[in-house]
This record gives C-alpha cells, structure tokens and sequence, in this order.
C-alpha cells in the first residue's frame, strides 16, 4: 500500500520566509511544513496511534510521538506488550525497547524487569548517557536512578493464565501473528485459529511505530515483551538498532515485528531503508527483505512471521509480511486506518 504524500520542500536556499503553496503551511524556520503521518504495527497500532497524533496534529516532534504513542501498548491490559506481557520459562516478564530520531541518535534498552515504560527509559538511555543500548540489571539500575518506579515482580491475571497452561508441556513453539490477539477474533474468528496456542492463549507481542512530522523528520519507536516463554535471557530485535528499528532521515524510518531471531539475522530495519535508499518504495522496499528472510529460512519460513512498516521521506508508507495476518495503523490528517498488509502467500 502506498499514499500519495504532499512533498516536503526546503526553502531555505531561496530565502524565503513567508510563502502561500495550497496543501503546505511555510515556518518562520525558512521550511515548508509537510502534513505528518504516523503508522504502526497490528491492532494496537489504532490507540497508540492516537496518542501519537495528540503530538503530530499539534505540530509536535515525531520523536515524542512515537514514544508517547507505544506508551498507551505498553499500559494496556488486554495486550502484551509491557509488564502485562506473557513472561519467560522461569516466569519472569522481561522487556524490550529502542527509539531513534532523525539525527541517527537511538537508545534502548533490552531484558528489562519490573519498568512499565521501557520506551521511555530507552529514550533516556539515547539522551542521558554516552551509550545506546542498557541491558538487565543495568538498565534497571538506571531506570530507577533516573526515577523509574519499580513494578512488583508479578504477572498480570492472563499472563499467569497463559504461563501455567504454558508449564504444562514446557514447549517453545513461536505462534505467528499472536499480535492481533482478541480484535481479530472479533473481526473474524476464523482467521484467529491458527495463531492460537494450543492452551488459547498468545506467546509474543510488539508494538512499532514510524512517523514524520510537520518539519519532515522522522522517528520510530519499538517495544515488546518479547516472545512468550523464551529462554532467560533472551532478546529479540525490536531492541536491536537496525533490526527491530531504524531511521535514516534522508530515507526513511522502518519497524519490524515478527520472529526477532530472524530479522536480527538480516539486519531487517536497515536492510529496508538501503533498499528505499536505491529507489524502492517503502512497501517494495519491505516485501525485498521479507522475500530474502524466505529464503534464507527455506521450509522453516511456513513456522514464522516477519513484518515491516515503512515511511519514507516524503510521507509514503508501506508494509509488507511473510504471511497474511499482519495488519498495521495509519493515522494521516484523514483520520486513522487500519490496513491489510500485503504478503508472500
Ligand atoms: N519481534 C519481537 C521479538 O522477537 O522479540
């Protein structure tokens, strides 16, 4: 899916300060404004997208929309992203999450315990400290320092649920596209069976959000409680720069959501903007990286789901999946959609 974007434009090689183009607003910055858009990934994308607008349509920054937007993911009770996530083996809710902005600074944080808002401490990490990334006992030491409040070490009621169904044969067996969860039951039961457990319950969920904002930068956010039941210790990509995430402001912004392993394996995020950098477009650009991901993973491909959204500098987004199922928010000054993602089957 593509959307025709009004074009940014820089005026500041021609001095012009005060302008009247139908469709672009001029700024006392010498800058045509462009109108923002934001995306995000699965279901969860409509709320967060939401909160993320609050910020966009009040001309604020794609960076504070994006963390405030997967802010609302990561408090919601019905999804698991955040503390309400499903835990590891040992039965432990350990957490995941990366910021970047348009000047190549990013933050994260990785096997985060008992933070509500991991998106927020990523972000500290990007603007307090001479690092990118923070992980464990660390990232908690940090959080806390920085007046993080530390959570009780419990699950939620469905997690508890989940993981004493999960005990029971003690499996790790990833589900694709867990993400889309109850909404989706709603929408269609039968598209749900197959994403189930067999204890009906989920195993993984994320939240990725790209946006561009009235000054035509770009920023993407990625949180998640990681895929249910992992080993201790486990990370996924979503905290990973250039795989769960990445921005280049001359390019674009890219998320991944899916089977972390594999797009930590192709550098996906980053993979998709060189490929919007030779000229694709954003959804082109990510069925390219999904199309290599298939091949590398050869028959094993049918066992997982990788997606991607893109955003490219000029406010064109896409989105592109290994397997039908994924789905993804837009939120442009129209109003906030939620689309059908394109896929290889
Ligand atoms: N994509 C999130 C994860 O694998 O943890």
């Amino acid at each position: 899916m593509s959307m025709d974007r009004r074009k940014f434009l820089n005026l500041s090689g021609l001095g012009i300060t005060s302008f009247t183009i139908s469709g672009f607003i001029p700024t006392i910055h010498n800058q045509i404004e462009v109108a923002p858009i934001v995306a995000a990934t699965w279901d969860a994308g409509l709320a967060a997208n939401l909160a993320a607008w609050k910020v966009l349509g009040a001309g604020g920054k794609a960076l504070d929309a994006v963390e405030k937007g997967v802010m609302v993911t990561e408090d919601e009770m019905n999804c698991c992203v955040g503390l309400n996530g499903n835990p590891d083996r040992d039965g432990h809710v350990t957490l995941d999450a990366s910021i970047m902005d348009h000047e190549f600074n990013c933050g994260s944080v990785a096997f985060l315990e008992r933070i509500k808002h991991p998106i927020a401490v990523a972000r500290r990490v990007m603007e307090k400290t001479p690092h990118v990334m923070l992980v464990g006992e660390g990232a908690q030491q940090f959080a806390v320092a920085e007046g993080f409040t530390l959570e009780p070490d419990q699950l939620s009621d469905d997690a508890k649920r989940s993981y004493e169904g999960w005990l029971k044969k003690s499996e790790y067996k990833p589900v694709i596209n867990i993400e889309r969860k109850k909404a989706l039951s709603q929408l269609d039961p039968s598209l749900m069976a197959p994403h189930k457990l067999s204890n009906g319950e989920w195993n993984h969920d994320t939240i990725g959000m790209v946006a561009l904002d009235r000054f035509g930068n770009l920023s993407g956010s990625c949180t998640t409680s990681g895929a249910g039941f992992k080993m201790r210790g486990r990370v996924g990509d979503s905290p990973v720069i250039g795989a769960g995430l990445y921005v280049d402001n001359e390019v674009g912004a890219v998320v991944a959501t899916g089977q972390g392993e594999d797009v930590i394996r192709v550098a996906g995020s980053s993979a998709v903007v060189e490929q919007m950098r030779q000229g694709k477009s954003p959804s082109e650009a990510c069925k390219f990286v999904v199309e290599r991901i298939r091949r590398i993973k050869k028959e094993k491909a049918k066992d997982i789901q990788i997606c991607f959204i893109a955003i490219n500098k000029k406010g064109e987004v896409g989105a592109f999946a290994l397997h039908k199922g994924f789905n993804y928010a837009v939120h442009t000054n129209d109003g906030n959609k939620l689309i059908e993602s394109s896929s290889l089957d």
